[in-house]
């Protein structure tokens, strides 16, 4: 996790272009639906998450936290409003550029792993080495280490549909994790698991935050795992606001 505003400044200052501010930021963003039926699902919302921090949002179903997930990672585009990345407009990039960003600076853990069944652990893990035009060896070894640091070495060659639910999360956490990203983008990582795996799972996420430096920006309906994390926001009637930390200990003294 993020220790101090300091280590921020200095990720950011150690950028090529000297860059100081957050590593990515919302700025007046809103999202509108216009189909079936219009909906404004985000009203005017200022983000702003510093390299190597860690924000939980939290919000009832509908509210829009997937939403807000694929406008951070260039997913989605909003309706209005800009996000920044290292200072950039990401929108005001090319069509090719902004799916470099993608592939390359975010990884995106999804609600429902999105893992190709007809392929490996291992194969999943690799494609986005792949998509980016790596060099095979290369992309086989990080592959290799991201399994062993999962603690998946011995299941590599199992096709999706041969793990368990925790494992199958664990793949997903690495394919996300082989280009290295700046930003980790994870929906709901624990939620279709027992609360045993889920707290495993949220484990490798912070042990990988740390080791890797990398900001998490991650959904849950969670309190107690929420807690853990530098930042909670909720998300509710379009807008973001920051759970101060007396209310988040007492929501997070209730069994989730
Ligand atoms: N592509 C879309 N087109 C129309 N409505 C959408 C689309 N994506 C999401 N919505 C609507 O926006 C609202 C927020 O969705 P979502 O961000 O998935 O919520 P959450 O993740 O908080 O449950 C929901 O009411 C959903 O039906
Ligand atoms: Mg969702």
């Amino acid at each position: 996790m993020k220790p101090n505003m300091t280590d921020t400044e200095l990720q950011g200052q150690s950028a090529a272009s000297g860059y100081r501010g957050p590593l990515v930021e919302l700025r007046q963003v809103s999202k509108s639906f216009p189909d079936p039926k219009p909906l404004t699902i985000l009203r005017g919302v200022d983000l702003a998450i510093g390299a190597g921090e860690t924000v939980a949002v939290v919000g009832s179903s509908g509210s829009g936290k997937t939403t807000l997930l694929h406008l951070l990672g260039a997913l989605d585009r909003p309706s209005a409003g800009q996000v920044l990345y290292r200072g950039e407009d990401l929108f005001s990039r090319p069509a090719d550029r902004l799916a470099q960003f993608r592939n390359r600076q975010i990884g995106f853990i999804f609600q429902f792993h999105h893992l190709l069944p007809e392929f490996s652990a291992r194969e999943n893990i690799m494609l986005p080495g792949f998509i980016a035009g790596r060099e095979k060896p290369e992309v086989e070894q990080r592959a290799a280490e991201l399994l062993a640091q999962i603690g998946l070495t011995d299941r590599a060659e199992h096709r999706v549909g041969e793990l368990s639910g925790g494992e199958q999360q664990r793949v997903a956490i690495a394919r996300a994790l082989i280009m290295e990203p700046d930003l980790l983008l994870a929906d709901e990582p624990t939620g279709n698991l027992d609360p045993q795996t889920g707290e495993a799972i949220f484990e490798l996420l912070c042990r990988l935050n740390t080791s890797l430096g990398l900001a998490m920006v991650m959904v849950t309906h969670n309190y107690q795992l929420a807690a853990r994390l530098d930042r909670v926001l909720r998300l509710g009637d379009g807008t973001l606001r920051e759970i101060a930390p007396d209310q988040l200990a007492q929501l997070a003294s209730i069994a989730p």
